[in-house]
């Protein structure tokens, strides 16, 4: 074993990740990755997920994630860096919940080394699928625990959200009163990190409340899963529950599994996993800094930053998780991300480099043409079913047009609903598969006003893991270096330089006539709050004459 190797797993929707990390070397020693669809035929995933005959039911086959687990430990083994491995911690979509009925202790913590896992785990699931955080069928559940809870402001105020479609809580109360034998027959609820974390430790492993202040069911203040949340859910849910734990903790060694099937160390330690956004937190740095935000850009797009204190006046919108140091954070998460890029690229038969360029090309404001991009029913703002819809005179075979319109309304949504959570930052940090895209930074720093910075590594949530993996280990021996300052030392900011706002942007969005409050109130008509947005497109456009 090498004190300075550790192994961030994540499990994302469409993959899993491996980043190996060495803090001696500062750099990133090994990236294996397998995607899900490619790699599984047989479990019919598309982009990792089931998608039910109902869209809003999106499930996964958790048998399918363990095989993957068995995957790529397996070929770290054969690369002869397990082995090496100090302390390992797992990433992985937030939301998603597994059920497990009384086998799956000692399924779990006898697997036979000799033999892969999944057929070892035959039986040991009450509930054959995991819902996962694309389903949004819970709807009725979220109006029932909001109505227990005594309305939205006070549900979000005791958990961190609004009762939100995709989270555990909704989710467990619909497996309820759907399957009441089979949510009897469940002894153990995982959600999809701590479920990963049982894996390699051998034992049913607590949730950290980043993410378990994602289920609706914790109390943020305290810190304890809420009894008023618990009854409100489902009955007797407390015992069904994992411990949860407030900020990164080492839980013990891996299992005698990883160390005779893959080649693991016994030493090497198992520390708490999280949710794949408060892993990315940690993975770009900001895990204690509350001037710098950052923005993923993803399946969904999410903007997320540090806050010290969960704080009372904030709107209703987003949701507060706990982060690595026992503290918290923000997150607004967009569903419509890079789908819906997507959708207009190859509505336009775009490549990326292409769409990227009309970006860079085309002037700020797209002259007062708006796109709401509702491809799929969104979260924020919550839009129940797909919904793109044209504002300004915006022709639908606009290529220009609608590229810009697309990123702009994007990004001006992401402007206007993160307003809850605080002033402008400094700078803001992109990550993901989208920071490729030079034209889309752009507009991120015109809109906020912003320096904005991408980085070389693009798998936040796994550095996040690998760089809380090894926060825990060197911790606990002594050394007082942050998060911040390990995963300094892998992001690497690009060679490309810091993208900076155009000065000519901010007349064009902010301001009474500027396109931001266009876009508002396209928004509110959209959702029936507010008349006609004819007349302030009308006066973007004699503000902004030069067009
Ligand atoms: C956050 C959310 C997504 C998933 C995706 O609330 O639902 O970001 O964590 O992995």
């Amino acid at each position: 074993m090498k004190t300075s190797r550790f192994l961030g797993l994540d499990l994302s929707t469409q993959s899993l990740t491996a980043l190996v990390i060495d803090l001696s070397e500062a750099s990133i020693v090994n990236r294996t990755s397998v995607d899900f669809d490619g790699a599984y035929p047989s479990y019919g995933t598309r982009g990792g997920v089931l998608i039910g005959k109902d869209p809003k039911v999106v499930h996964a086959d958790p048998r399918m994630w363990v095989q993957a687990i068995d995957d790529l430990l397996g070929s770290l083994g054969r690369q002869g860096l397990a082995k090496e491995i100090a302390a390992v911690s797992v990433s992985a979509q937030q939301h998603g919940s597994l059920y497990l009925n009384d086998r799956a202790w000692v399924a779990l913590g006898t697997l036979n080394p000799g033999r892969p896992p999944v057929p070892q785990l035959e039986g040991a699931f009450s509930r054959p699928t995991a819902p996962v955080w694309m389903d949004s069928s819970t709807h009725k559940e979220c109006e029932e625990i909001t109505s227990t809870l005594g309305g939205e402001a006070r549900t979000a105020f005791l958990t961190g959200s609004i009762a939100t479609e995709r989270f555990t809580g909704p989710q467990i109360r619909k497996f309820w009163k759907e399957n009441p034998r089979a949510y009897e027959q469940t002894v153990h609820i995982a959600l999809v990190s701590s479920f990963v974390t049982w894996l390699l430790l051998g034992l049913p492993a607590p949730v950290d409340c980043g993410d378990g202040f994602g289920t609706n069911l914790a109390n943020i203040q305290t810190g304890r899963w809420s009894r008023r949340a618990l009854s409100a859910t489902a009955p007797r849910l407390r015992k069904k529950l994992p411990e949860l734990v407030r900020g990164d903790v080492c839980l013990g060694k891996v299992s005698a599994y990883l160390v005779r099937r893959y080649g693991f160390s016994p030493e090497t330690d198992v520390v708490i996993g999280t949710g794949d956004n408060p892993s990315s937190l940690a993975g770009v740095g900001l895990v204690g800094d509350t001037s710098r935000r950052a923005v993923s850009l993803g399946t969904s797009d999410t903007y997320f930053g540090y806050l010290p204190r969960p704080g009372k006046s904030r709107t209703l919108e987003g949701h507060i998780f706990g982060t690595a140091d026992g503290r918290f954070m923000f997150l607004l998460c967009f569903k419509n991300g890079s789908l819906a890029r997507e959708a207009v690229k190859n509505q336009h038969r775009l490549s990326w480099d292409e769409f990227s360029e009309i970006l860079l090309n085309t002037p700020p404001g797209n002259d007062g043409r708006i796109m709401l991009p509702y491809f799929l029913p969104e979260i924020t703002p919550l839009v129940l079913a797909p919904a793109v819809r044209r504002f300004g005179g915006l022709k639908k075979d606009d290529v220009q047009g609608n590229v810009r319109a697309v990123a702009e309304g994007q990004i001006m949504s992401m402007f206007l609903h993160s307003k809850g959570f605080g002033g402008k930052p400094d700078a803001i940090l992109v990550t993901a598969g989208g920071s490729e895209n030079r034209g889309l930074l752009h507009v991120i720093a015109d809109i906020f006003g912003a320096e904005v910075r991408s980085f070389e590594v693009k798998d936040s949530a796994a550095l996040g893991a690998a760089v809380r993996a090894a926060r825990a280990y060197i911790g606990a021996r002594g050394d007082r270096r942050t998060w911040g300052d390990l995963a300094e030392m892998f992001i690497r900011t690009k060679r490309a330089k810091p993208v900076f706002p155009r000065k000519e942007a901010a007349g064009i969005y902010h301001g009474d006539n500027g396109l931001l409050s266009v876009y508002e109130a396209c928004e509110k008509y959209f959702l029936g709050q507010a008349a006609d947005p004819k007349d302030k497109i009308t006066r973007f456009r004699k503000a902004n004459r030069s067009f």
